[in-house]
């Protein structure tokens, strides 16, 4: 392969992230094969997500081999420049995975020039195959996703992140949680970004905020969202995202109440 066409990335994206899932299954039978260890404080890897970067990272290698590979278990030093670069999480939602709770994927995106071209979220606890290319659309099987017309946070379901890595972000986070709470119909936390992005992609939560994430946790989640007619900004309303680790997604209404609530609050640093 050589020309960048969206399809042809968006094919190795998907089949890569298929690999990866291939990879972590036998770890979900045997548990105690997993070897946990502690990166930082909350921040586990395990023998799974190695065996699922591994299998990410040969797909796209044999496909691409001369772009680069920006995965968080093996590659996380690599920058993300103008040459074509893959953006992979091979486990999101590691500890949900430790602990047995069904609710983790696969990660993978092609960033070009800085804007993500190509993302698939692979959910193999549902076979669920979230994917996107720029300018055509997001999918997940035969269905075209939308995210929600909700006029504002009135009677919406939305998910969030907790900062639990970075506790002293832990004030000015339940400030915003506070007011979202009083407006929302619900909030949900299951504990893997990349998966909920796709859920606003599909229109199950009509919006969702969280930061401290890595690039390798948003980046395939990002395009959903916009294929899927959705807004995605950091918490300045700007597209620094992928360095900054900051999101607020949802349908423009619910984007610009999140926006306006989570600036206020969690905007101090
Ligand atoms: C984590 C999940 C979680 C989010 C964390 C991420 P990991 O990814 O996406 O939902 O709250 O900030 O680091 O560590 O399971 O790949
Ligand atoms: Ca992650
Ligand atoms: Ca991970």
């Amino acid at each position: 392969m050589s020309r960048l066409d969206n399809r042809d990335l968006l094919h190795t994206a998907e089949r890569a992230a298929r690999a990866g899932a291939a990879a972590l299954s036998p770890f979900r039978l045997q548990r105690e094969a997993l070897r946990v260890d502690i990166k930082q404080t909350n921040d586990f890897v395990t023998a799974a997500d190695l065996a699922s970067e591994r299998a990410v990272a040969q797909i796209i290698a044999s496909d691409w081999p001369t772009h680069r590979i920006l995965g968080e278990e093996l590659s996380s030093g690599v920058a993300l420049g103008s040459e074509p670069t893959w953006v992979v999480d091979p486990l999101d939602g590691t500890t949900n995975f430790i602990h047995g709770f069904p609710n983790y994927c696969v990660s993978v995106a092609c960033v070009v020039d800085g804007e993500v071209v190509a993302g698939v979220v692979l959910d193999p606890t549902r076979d669920e195959c979230f994917a996107a290319r720029r300018g055509g659309g997001a999918w997940l099987g035969g269905t075209q996703l939308h995210v929600t017309d909700a006029p504002g946070l009135d009677h919406t379901l939305i998910g969030t992140g907790f900062p639990f890595r970075y506790l002293d972000r832990l004030e000015s986070y339940l400030g915003s949680f506070r007011q979202i709470a009083q407006r929302a119909a619900g909030i949900r936390r299951p504990g893997s970004a990349a998966l909920d992005l796709a859920s606003v992609a599909a229109g199950r939560f009509d919006g969702f905020w969280e930061e401290g994430l890595g690039a390798w946790d948003i980046a395939a989640g990002t395009l959903l969202i916009e294929e899927a007619g959705g807004l995605i900004t950091d918490f300045r309303g700007g597209r620094g995202f992928l360095q900054d680790g900051t999101v607020i997604a949802g349908g423009a209404a619910v984007h610009r109440e999140l926006l306006e609530i989570v600036a206020r609050y969690q905007l101090d640093r």
